[in-house]
């Protein structure tokens, strides 16, 4: 048997010690599926941990982790993009090894450090950056591989998922959901990450990279979260067919452009995205090959995104010295690869407030052509909800800035 497999993981919060204890609960089955020894030799942390059993592995130092070369793979679950990625960057020099749950780091310097890894022989896999536990980086990159990617859309986030279930299925209030999202472990240290919408934009970059080649830089995306969602949208959506849902989406359109957006939808209730709830994510990948598949588990939490991180903990130390070839390529800021949103087509819920908001109507159609109202129990007569036809959205736009002469705009969502 060759040399033992030491792991070092950097980052000792929720996803470090869920690593910690899936990599030790199955060790001796992973060991099989290594082919050799192996284990957890430091777990770095700024912190202490005196109560716990792994407290003879706890190491402050950076330097003994990188310097020891006896340790092949580093798990990085600090999250953030400044140590995290100095200490990559100089891992990757140094021919280690780095998987990560990090997607803002992968969203903003993805390209980069993948060159540094081809360029030491090994690998920076980042199974879990996107869906937690779902497996979604390596079918695209393998599995799916021989696909022109066409698009690829999805619920990419658990706690705002979770937010919009508690909301739709029990009227809980946004801050009581979010809290209860916290407490068990889903949201983000700073959870306006989550309920912004860059968490989800992040999620969808690393995606749209991988599967069409070049980086797509969280700046590219247009991005808008949920906090502006009340019940009543959750109401009208409801009457007419529809469920509230944070999409993320990458799309190539007929020019080889692309359009990425991230923004709360309503999602007809036919759509199997519509019955995905609580933490659960699901990712639609649609290739010109396989057609559509759709990825489903939990996107969020301890082990389920522990799961990820051992997965590729495991090929790493399988493919020692050779690195996993995943690649893309690096792009500038000011490309114009992805398109203005506002030059795609959408269709528009839109909600007005209006003394006698029913007496807009008129103007309303003539604004838009055929729209559609929709009605809610005890529907306020300052309020109408309705809508527009599938137009580019700036069009739309133009149309609602003459309307707020007469009528606040109180909500504007996109259908799916
Ligand atoms: N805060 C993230 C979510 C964690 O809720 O999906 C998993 O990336």
């Amino acid at each position: 048997m060759s040399s033992k497999g030491n792991v070092a993981v950097i980052g000792y919060g929720v996803v470090g010690s869920g690593t910690v204890e899936l990599f030790n609960k199955n060790l001796e089955a992973i060991k099989k599926k290594v082919g050799r020894d192996c284990g957890i030799k430091y777990i770095l942390d700024i912190r202490d941990f005196p109560e716990s059993p792994y407290k003879d592995i706890i190491v402050h130092d950076f330097e003994t982790v990188l310097n020891d070369d006896e340790i092949e793979v580093v798990a990085e679950v600090v999250g953030g993009t400044t140590f995290a990625y100095d200490y990559t960057k100089r891992l990757l020099e140094k021919g280690k090894s780095v998987v990560t749950s990090n997607k803002a780091l992968v969203a903003a310097k993805g390209a980069e450090l993948l060159r540094i890894a081809r360029e030491h022989n090994c690998s920076y896999l980042f199974e879990a950056s996107v869906g937690g536990g779902i497996p979604i980086i390596r079918p695209i990159y393998k599995c799916l591989a021989g696909n022109e990617i066409q698009q690829i859309s999805g619920i990419l986030n658990g706690t705002t998922n979770f937010i919009l279930t508690k909301m739709i299925k029990d009227s809980m209030s946004f801050e009581d959901a979010l809290k209860l999202a916290q407490q068990l472990g889903y949201a983000e240290a700073d959870p306006s990450a989550d309920v912004e919408g860059d968490d989800a934009c992040r999620k969808i970059c690393i995606l749209g990279s991988l599967a069409f080649g070049k980086h797509i830089y969280p700046s590219m995306v247009h991005k808008s979260g949920i906090t502006r969602i009340t019940l009543d949208d959750v109401e009208y959506a409801a009457n007419a067919g529809y469920v509230i849902k944070l999409i993320g989406s990458v799309k190539k359109l007929s020019d080889g452009s692309l359009s990425a957006i991230v923004c709360p939808r309503l999602v007809p209730k036919s759509n199997m995205l519509a019955s995905v709830d609580e933490v659960y994510n699901a990712i639609s990948v649609t290739g010109d090959g396989v057609g559509d598949v759709l990825f489903y588990g939990q996107g969020a939490g301890k082990l389920p995104t522990a799961s990820a991180v051992v997965g590729d903990i495991i090929d790493c130390l399988k493919h020692i010295h050779k690195g996993l070839n995943i690649f893309w390529e690096d792009s500038s800021l000011d490309e114009k690869f992805v398109v203005r949103y506002k030059d795609i087509n959408a269709s528009m819920y839109v909600r007005i407030k209006a003394d006698n908001a029913a007496a807009l109507k008129p103007a309303v159609s003539e604004m838009f052509g055929k729209v559609m109202y929709i009605e809610r129990e005890n529907r306020p007569d300052d309020e109408l909800a309705f809508i527009t036809p599938n137009m580019v959205e700036s069009d739309i736009d133009a149309d609602l800035a003459v309307l707020a002469e007469s009528a606040e705009i109180a909500s504007k969502i996109r259908l799916f």
